[in-house]
C-alpha cells in the first residue's frame, strides 16, 4: 500500500521534493493543498448559505467593475495546458452563466485573431505568465482593440502563478492561481488551481447575471469546498491501483483518451500529460467525435482511456468504451458510477469519488496525471524534465 503523503505547508521550499521521488509527483500530491488555497482566497469566508444565497451578495472575491461582468462574449488565449484549463472553463463560462466564450491556442491567434467584437474580455492563461505565444496574442488583441475606428469596449485578464510576470504587466486585471512555484515540466498542480480560478469566475459571472438559482449556487459552492478532501481521496485510493495498471501498459505505444462535454478538455490533458513524459503516442478525442474516423485506429495494442463520470455523458461514454472494446481494445474507465454492472466493460476501473459532472474535471484528471507518471517511471524516463521541452517557451 502506498502511505499517502498530505502536503500541507505551502511554504516550504518548493525545491526540497519532500521525500517524494520526482517533484512532478509531489506537485500531484500538492492539488489538495492548492484547492484549498485557491478556495480560501477566492470564497468569501463569510458567505452565509442560508442568510445570503437568495440576495445579490456574492460568494466571490472579485473585485472588477460592474460593465465587465456584464460583457458579451469572452475570448482566451493560451497554449498547452493552459489551453486545456480553459477549454474546461469554455464550458462552464457558457453553460452556467450563459457567456458565447471561444479558445484559441495563443499561436494560432497571433496570425488568426478572432472577429473584433464589442464588450469582450480576453483572458490570456498561463502559468508561467512568460510564455511568448500568449504574451504575443494579448499584445495583438490590444493593438487591435486600440487601433479599431469603432468604440469596442474591452477588457484584458491574466490567470497566472506568476504574480509578477510579464503578463500580468500587460493586462488589465490578474487572477493569481496559487499554485506555489512548480518545478517539473508537466504541469499539474497549475492546471488544477487554473480551474479553481477559472470555476470560481464563471460561477461569479452565473451569479451577477442572475441565471444560477441560490439553491445551485448553494450546492455548487457546498461541493466545491468538498473538492480537496475528494482529491486527497483519490490520490490515497487510487495511487497503488493506478500503478498496478501502468504496469500492465508500460509498453504500450499508442493510446487514446476519450472525453465528452467538460471532460473532453481533460482527455486532451490526459493525452498531453502522456505524451510528454512517457513519450507514448498519445490523443485526446470527444467520444462522439472520434467515432467519425479515428474509431478505425483501434486494435488489440491501442490502449483505450474512457473517462466516464455519472451524468448526462455517461451512457454516451460507456458507449464509446463498450465500441472500443468490441474493437478489442484494452480500456481503462474513469469513473465515480460504482454501483452499475455495465462497468464491467472497462478492464481496469479507476474510481474517483462521486461528484456534479459540472466538477468532474476536478477529479478525472488526477488518475491520468498518476498514470503518466506511473508509466514514465515505470520506462525509467527523466519524469521532472521531458526531452525536447522546456518549463516556459520563450522563443
Ligand atoms: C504541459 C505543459 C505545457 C505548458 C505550455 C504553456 O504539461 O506544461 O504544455 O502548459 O507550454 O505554458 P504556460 O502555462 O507557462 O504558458
Amino acid at each position: 500500500m502506498i502511505p499517502y503523503k498530505p502536503i500541507q505547508n505551502a511554504d516550504t521550499d518548493p525545491h526540497d521534493r519532500q521525500g517524494f521521488a520526482h517533484f512532478m509527483l509531489k506537485e500531484i500530491y500538492e492539488q489538495p493543498e492548492v484547492v484549498r488555497r485557491c478556495l480560501a482566497t477566492y470564497l468569501k469566508p463569510d458567505w452565509n448559505s442560508d442568510r445570503d444565497a437568495a440576495l445579490p451578495a456574492t460568494p466571490f472575491n472579485l473585485a472588477f467593475p460592474e460593465a465587465l461582468f456584464a460583457v458579451a462574449e469572452i475570448q482566451i488565449v493560451a497554449c498547452g495546458t493552459s489551453r486545456h484549463a480553459g477549454l474546461v472553463a469554455q464550458y462552464w463560462l457558457e453553460q452556467l452563466a450563459g457567456i458565447p466564450t471561444r479558445v484559441r491556442s495563443a499561436s494560432e491567434f497571433v496570425s488568426a485573431p478572432f472577429p473584433l467584437t464589442t464588450n469582450t474580455l480576453t483572458i490570456a492563461v498561463t502559468q508561467s505568465g512568460e510564455t511568448a505565444d500568449t504574451l504575443a496574442a494579448i499584445e495583438v488583441a490590444k493593438k487591435r482593440r486600440s487601433q479599431s475606428d469603432v468604440s469596442l469596449q474591452s477588457w484584458s485578464l491574466g490567470i497566472t502563478n506568476q504574480p509578477d510576470s510579464s503578463l500580468t504587466k500587460a493586462v488589465d486585471y490578474t487572477l493569481p492561481t496559487l499554485a506555489g512555484a512548480e518545478v517539473g515540466v508537466a504541469a499539474t498542480k497549475t492546471f488544477m488551481a487554473q480551474l479553481v480560478v477559472f470555476c470560481c469566475l464563471a460561477l461569479a459571472f452565473a451569479v451577477r447575471r442572475r441565471v444560477l438559482s441560490p439553491q445551485q449556487l448553494v450546492d455548487t459552492i457546498a461541493a466545491l469546498r468538498l473538492l480537496p478532501d475528494q482529491i486527497e481521496t483519490t490520490l490515497k485510493q487510487q495511487h497503488e491501483p493506478i500503478q498496478t495498471v501502468a504496469q500492465t501498459f508500460t509498453d504500450v505505444k499508442d493510446c487514446i483518451v476519450l472525453g465528452r462535454g467538460m471532460n473532453r478538455a481533460i482527455a486532451l490533458e490526459g493525452a498531453l500529460k502522456l505524451k510528454e513524459t512517457t513519450y507514448i503516442h498519445a490523443e485526446g478525442y470527444a467520444g462522439g467525435e472520434f467515432m467519425h474516423g479515428p474509431i478505425a485506429l483501434l486494435d488489440a495494442k491501442v490502449l483505450v482511456i474512457a473517462i466516464a463520470p455519472a451524468g448526462n455523458v455517461y451512457d454516451q461514454m460507456l458507449a464509446n468504451a463498450q465500441k472500443a472494446k468490441t474493437n478489442g481494445a484494452p480500456l481503462i474507465g474513469i469513473t465515480n458510477v460504482t454501483e452499475s454492472s455495465d462497468r464491467a466493460v472497462f478492464d481496469h476501473q479507476i474510481t474517483v469519488p462521486a461528484i456534479d459532472e459540472l466538477l468532474s474535471p476536478f477529479l478525472t484528471v488526477t488518475p491520468l496525471q498518476l498514470l503518466a507518471y506511473a508509466i514514465a517511471v515505470q520506462r525509467g524516463l527523466d519524469v521532472d524534465r521531458p526531452r525536447n521541452i522546456t518549463k516556459t517557451l520563450i522563443h
